[in-house]
């Protein structure tokens, strides 16, 4: 079964991603900080698919623990990316903590 690596997977649209990804015959592996997004909805996503999704808890800015990841799991199929800040009037209010989290500056 092909893991496929959701960021952001318990927010809003990532979590409904992880449904259709599980349906469809895929593994979907979560990685999100909870910055915008609650644990109990992987219980929420548990009593839709019937399995706790993977779940990882980290923030995709420490890139230390991206490459760790990355390292660790080299079968990961493919990549879908809602991890990000994105409310807009915080975005005007605050626009370098919107600069930090959306933009990945890789080495
Ligand atoms: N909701 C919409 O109607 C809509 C429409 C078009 C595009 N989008 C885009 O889709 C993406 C997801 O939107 P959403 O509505 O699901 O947002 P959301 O806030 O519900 O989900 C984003 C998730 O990413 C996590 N996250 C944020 N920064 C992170 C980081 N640095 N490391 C790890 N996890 C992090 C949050 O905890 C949250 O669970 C965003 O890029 C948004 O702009 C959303």
């Amino acid at each position: 079964m092909s893991r496929i690596l959701v960021t952001g997977g318990t927010g809003y649209i990532g979590s409904h991603t992880v449904v259709e990804l599980h349906n469809a015959g895929y593994k979907p592996v979560i990685i999100d900080n909870l910055s915008n997004s609650n644990i109990k909805i992987l219980d929420q996503i548990e009593k839709i698919i019937g399995v706790k999704p993977e779940f990882h808890q980290f923030d995709l800015c420490d890139a230390e623990k991206v490459n760790a990841f990355v390292q660790a799991n080299p079968d990961i199929q493919g990549i879908i990316h809602f991890a990000a800040s994105k409310a807009v009037g915080e975005s005007v209010q605050d626009p370098l903590k919107y600069y930090h989290n959306n933009f990945f500056l890789i080495d």
